[in-house]
């Protein structure tokens, strides 16, 4: 099974809670997940209007489930829970995303959200075809292009982990965990791993990068299309949890 952040994410949800998914794609993820906790009240957000559309046909049978385009209509300290995946690295004014997320959030709720950089890393792509890479490479050189005409899914740029912890910073959101998927972020949770008792899992880490790293760059790599997307997650994946203080 393809191992992401947001399957973690989603098992911190209770029945009664009140959240909302801004950036939701399509949202056939939620799916499983509603039809085991009826209860939920889910608010999912999605720009871009054709893919708004087929998430409306995809929820029609789900009552507690409202779509809408933007927040900014919603009061408030709405939701226990704010979730958004795989969106970060297509917003182009991240300052009012964040300022956003932390508004409709509760004093105490929970900013669940991940990112990733393998688009900008059109080399772990090499299982897809030529023409896939192509089209990935010129979406993002073509990324201002794309913000200007506001097409919210084909905008992408890098995100930086300073950039993210400040604006959770300016936003009075804390980091309460984070979710080392990314090899950045395993070699930096091994660099802290100073306590006697945790040297031999930090070298076990400092191994598995050194390996990883290895495969990720080899030419010849012998993995199927299935082990190099879960490879790829590894690789190039953040997921953060954030608190909003009070
Ligand atoms: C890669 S998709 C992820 C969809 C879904 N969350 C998932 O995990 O499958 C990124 C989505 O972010 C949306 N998006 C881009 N900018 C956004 C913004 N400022 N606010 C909300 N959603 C945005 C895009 O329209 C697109 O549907």
């Amino acid at each position: 099974m393809k191992l992401h952040p947001k399957f973690h994410q989603l098992s911190d949800i209770s029945d009664d809670e009140v959240i909302i998914d801004i950036g939701c794609g399509t949202a056939t993820y939620w799916q499983t997940f509603l039809r085991s906790n009826p209860n939920l009240k889910l608010t999912l957000i999605e720009p871009d209007i054709k893919l708004l559309e087929i998430a409306i046909q995809n929820y029609s049978h789900f009552p507690n489930v409202t779509l809408k385009t933007q927040t900014s209509d919603i009061p408030d300290h709405s939701f226990d829970k704010v979730f958004s995946f795989s969106v970060l690295e297509h917003v182009w004014n991240r300052k009012v995303f964040f300022s956003e997320a932390a508004r409709l959030i509760k004093a105490g709720g929970v900013f669940h959200f991940n990112y990733d950089d393998g688009h900008f890393r059109n080399h772990l792509y090499r299982n897809r075809s030529m023409m896939y890479r192509v089209r990935n490479q010129v979406k993002t050189f073509l990324a201002p292009l794309w913000r200007f005409t506001h097409s919210y899914s084909r905008y992408q740029s890098s995100v930086s982990y300073e950039e993210v912890a400040e604006l959770l910073h300016i936003n009075r959101l804390t980091i309460k965990y984070e979710w080392f998927y990314d090899l950045e972020g395993l070699s930096k949770l091994s660099s802290l791993l100073k306590d006697p008792l945790l040297i031999e899992f930090g070298n076990l880490v400092e191994q598995f990068i050194i390996d990883a790293n290895s495969m990720i760059n080899s030419q010849d790599s012998k993995l199927s299309k299935d082990q190099y997307s879960f490879f790829w997650t590894f690789y190039a994946s953040r997921g953060i949890t954030a608190i909003k203080i009070k």
